[in-house]
């Protein structure tokens, strides 16, 4: 099923509305085979059969319950009226005032839990099954950059005195009747300040939400200066959407990860099909798409990226002109990354050994995990040269970063 981009079309219709190009959010790869047609249950339950996922009692429930909105979804228009016909008169003599709108738009869902819990697994297959023509799956926090992003576009047109929310709503609302969010999560003043207007005019459209989080809705930004100010979005959430907790004790991503060695050395053939191997088994597909991270305006590059893995060559992550901002992004973004060919460095590659330095100690502090094909083991990657005295605690991370504690660690976002 094709799924829509939701940075390809501009705001308002002017081609200087649009983000530039490369920020778009990356349509999610259908990754489902078999009974598409029948929803996400019938498919939960073939992967089950076949061996390919673990039988799980929340995981069912849940895929019952998503299950019943694909049901309610199919072939799903919003009917709402489009608000530029709303004149003044109209909206006057409105019998409801806005906030109390009624949309018969589906109750979408709210998926929490732990790390691991097959979250975004289910909404995937949800997501991939969904018979809504107009469909977008995006990591929450790519959808807020691209909010950004064009808010700053409108008012580089419209000017700083605009409301730019109500037509983003209107423009995001045009390109998507369903809205799949994997890593719902509220960290940052700006976004908490926006969101509640946004949502409310994405529910007075039609819009249908769907997300996965580790917070529950009433946790979210909790304990950050402004809750008050949130907490009207909060109500609005728990009202346009259903909550549903997936209990299941068993953090399936850990147990993947677990089974499977981290750092390959030598670099060869053995290695290059042990990584590739690792990759499927984190992802389910054999290839990730290309993929850019927005960092302070700019755009990282990810050569390959897939259900929270990132894919790089060594050369890629490492000789290219990046700073802390950028890693930092990266480690926070991303639960695993895989790095190819991971090469001795000699006191000529001081960059790219700084720069080395730089990811790895992002990854470790973010607990975000390696899995690597190198030269050598870590000791011995960089001996002689401008920091390498400093590249002794790298070595050391890295050694610790292959181990069961670490790989069981939760990945910090
Ligand atoms: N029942 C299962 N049997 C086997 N593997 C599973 C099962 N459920 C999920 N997985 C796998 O476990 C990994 C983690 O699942 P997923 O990414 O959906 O978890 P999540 O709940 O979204 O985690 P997070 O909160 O960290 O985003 C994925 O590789 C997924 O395919
Ligand atoms: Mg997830």
């Amino acid at each position: 099923m094709l799924a829509i981009r939701l940075s390809e079309l501009p705001m308002d219709g002017s081609p200087d509305a649009q983000l530039p190009a490369g920020s778009a959010l990356a349509a999610h790869p259908s990754s489902s085979n078999g009974t598409v047609g029948e929803g996400p249950l019938p498919l939960y339950r073939a992967r089950v059969a076949a061996g390919k996922l673990a039988p799980d009692q929340a995981q069912e429930m849940a895929a019952e319950t998503l299950q019943d909105l694909w049901r309610r979804l199919r072939g799903y228009e919003p009917t709402q009226e489009e608000p530029e016909k709303q004149g003044f008169l109209s909206r006057f003599f409105r019998r409801k005032p806005v906030e109390e709108e009624q949309n018969p738009a589906p109750i979408g869902l709210y998926l929490v839990g732990e790390v691991g819990r097959g979250k975004s697994m289910l909404m995937d297959l949800f997501f991939d099954t969904a018979d809504v023509t107009r469909k977008q799956r995006i990591h929450f926090h790519q959808f807020m950059q691209n909010c950004h992003g064009r808010i700053h576009a409108w008012k580089k047109i419209h000017g700083d005195t605009a409301d730019p929310i109500g037509p983003l709503a209107d423009s995001i609302a045009d390109e998507a009747a369903l809205l799949c969010f994997d890593e719902f999560q509220v960290h940052d003043i700006v976004d908490a300040m926006i969101l509640g207007r946004l949502f409310q005019g994405l529910f007075n459209r039609g819009t249908v939400i769907v997300a996965t989080s580790n917070t529950a809705p009433d946790d979210l930004f909790k304990g950050k200066p402004g809750r008050d100010a949130f907490l009207p979005f909060i109500a609005l959430i728990k009202k346009q959407v259903n909550v549903l907790f997936l209990d299941s004790n068993r953090d399936y991503r850990r147990a993947r990860i677990q089974g499977l060695p981290t750092w390959h050395a030598p670099a060869d053939a053995r290695a290059q099909r042990a990584i590739d191997k690792a990759f499927e088994e984190l992802t389910g597909v054999a290839h990730g798409e290309p993929t850019k991270l927005e960092v302070l305006g700019r755009k990282v590059e990810v050569p390959q990226a897939a259900r929270g893995v990132a894919r790089f060559d060594f050369v890629e992550l490492c000789g290219k002109p990046l700073g802390p901002a950028d890693y930092l992004a990266l480690a926070t973004h991303f639960h695993t990354i895989v790095v190819d060919g991971v090469p001795r460095l000699g006191p000529e590659n001081f960059d790219k050994a700084r720069r080395f330095i730089t990811v790895i100690d992002a990854m470790y502090e973010h607990r975000c995990k390696l899995i690597a094909s190198a030269d050598a083991v870590p000791d011995q990657l960089y001996e002689r040269g401008e920091n390498a005295a400093m590249f002794e605690r790298t070595a050391s991370r890295l050694m610790e970063m292959q181990s069961q504690d670490y790989l069981a660690l939760p990945h910090l976002t």
